[in-house]
């Protein structure tokens, strides 16, 4: 086989790089070492930015985005006593759209089955080779059991944070990691309520944090603030219901509650693999990078960084200039770092760790972000997303 972009991963990043592609005239191959129904029921972030859902419509997948996506002009922010709502529209004239990551990545798939390049699920043995060369090669095992050779002129790595691209990146390269394990994790449900509020809820509490999201008008989706050694068996639906409760409590307002049809615990973590690239392998994604939630940048990072390298990998193929890739690793690096640093600083403000000095030290932000027009708005251009200078 042979392709002239070999895509690993079939995640938001490898099908969204293997569509931008095949717009421009490019041929891929995705390998997916998971099946198409595990993909697409894996569920995820929740909130895109402006820019993602720009892309999205751009590549021709923004259909049912349009229809299903809900616009939110703005995010509550709450601490006891107070809800206060972060209007994004006035404050830097940008919005975020709430549809689900699982929605993106089917209607992604979709779309690359109907007209699109091979997209090859449940491959295993992936390997990519020789990307110091001109002409790098993935070694895997087909979904029948035969060994393949793709042979490519650029291999991508968007096969997240668990893949087998990094090491390769890392082994190669004089490059180096950076990492932040946050002494908490999120416990989030899935269940069939409607949404007690029109937008987010981001709440801090002595108990812990909260968020309340939803995926449509009949489904709301939900966050609490656990210890990262919590088992989800010990959490029955009651206890979450009574924690979320306790924690967005508010004066003339009600939290519904319903039957909860998934539950999961995520540990949360901030990791940064640098550079991005070694020869002809390109990483891409949470192959490189993994944000704590709770500045909603992890997929949006995913779909800048490759928005930046179908640029660079056009150039690179179609007009043999390397200016673009070379400088894609420095340029993606800039809004990851910003993206980091961002989704730090949100996490540590909302969430419970420390001491009392600690706490009022959360207090006295949030209480400046709800009160100066300056603070506010260094939120709100961070959360709907910095411009992608592609
Ligand atoms: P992924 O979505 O991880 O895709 C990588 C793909 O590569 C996967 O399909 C994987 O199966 C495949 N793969 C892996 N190894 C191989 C291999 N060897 N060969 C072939 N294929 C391989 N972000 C938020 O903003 N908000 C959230 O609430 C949120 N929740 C999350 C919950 C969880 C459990 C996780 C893991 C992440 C969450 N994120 C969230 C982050 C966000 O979902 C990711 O940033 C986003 O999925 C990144 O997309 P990606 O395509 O780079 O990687
Ligand atoms: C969702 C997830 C996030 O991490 C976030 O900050 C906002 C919303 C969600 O899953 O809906």
């Amino acid at each position: 086989m042979r392709t002239q972009v070999g895509i690993i991963g079939a995640g938001p990043a490898g099908l969204l790089l293997s569509r931008l592609l095949q717009l421009r005239g490019i041929d891929t191959v995705v390998l997916e070492n998971r099946s198409r129904a595990y993909v697409e029921a894996r569920i995820r972030a929740g909130i895109l930015e402006q820019h993602t859902v720009t892309t999205l419509i751009d590549a021709g997948v923004g259909d049912r985005l349009q229809r299903e996506g809900m616009p939110h002009d703005g995010v509550h922010l709450q601490y006891p006593g107070t809800r206060h709502h972060l209007d994004f529209a006035q404050l830097c004239g940008r919005n975020v759209w709430l549809y689900g990551q699982s929605e993106v990545v089917k209607d992604l798939i979709a779309a690359q089955l109907d007209d699109g390049p091979p997209l090859l699920f449940d491959v295993s043995d992936v390997s990519p080779e020789d990307v110091d060369g001109d002409a790098p090669r993935i070694r895997f095992t087909d979904a029948e059991g035969r060994a393949q050779v793709l042979e490519c002129d650029v291999v991508v790595g968007a096969d997240g944070f668990h893949g087998v691209s990094r090491p390769v990146v890392t082994a190669g390269t004089s490059g180096r990691t950076w990492e932040r394990t946050y002494p908490y994790a999120w416990l989030g449900i899935l269940a069939d309520v409607a949404p007690s509020s029109d937008e987010l809820v981001y709440a801090w509490h002595p108990d812990g944090f909260a968020l309340l999201s939803m995926r449509s008008p009949t489904v709301s989706r939900l966050y609490l603030q656990v210890d990262p050694t919590e088992k989800i068996e010990d959490w029955s639906d009651d206890r979450i219901w009574d924690g979320l409760s306790t924690r967005f409590a508010l004066d003339g307002w009600e939290l519904q509650t319903g039957p909860v049809t998934e539950k999961s615990i995520l540990p949360m973590r901030s990791f940064v693999s640098a550079p991005m690239r070694r020869g002809r392998l390109f990483l891409a994604g949470d192959a490189a990078h993994i944000v704590p939630p709770t500045g909603a940048k992890g997929l949006n990072l995913a779909v800048a960084d490759v928005t930046l390298l179908a640029t660079a990998l056009t150039r690179l193929v179609q007009e043999q200039r390397t200016d673009l890739v070379d400088s894609y690793s420095d340029r993606a690096l800039a809004r990851v770092w910003r993206c980091t640093h961002f989704s730090w600083w949100m996490t540590s403000m909302l969430h419970r760790s420390g001491d009392d000095f600690d706490a009022e030290l959360q207090l006295s932000q949030l209480r400046r972000v709800c009160s100066s027009e300056a603070a506010a708005r260094e939120l709100a251009e961070n959360y709907t997303g910095l411009p992608v200078d592609a």
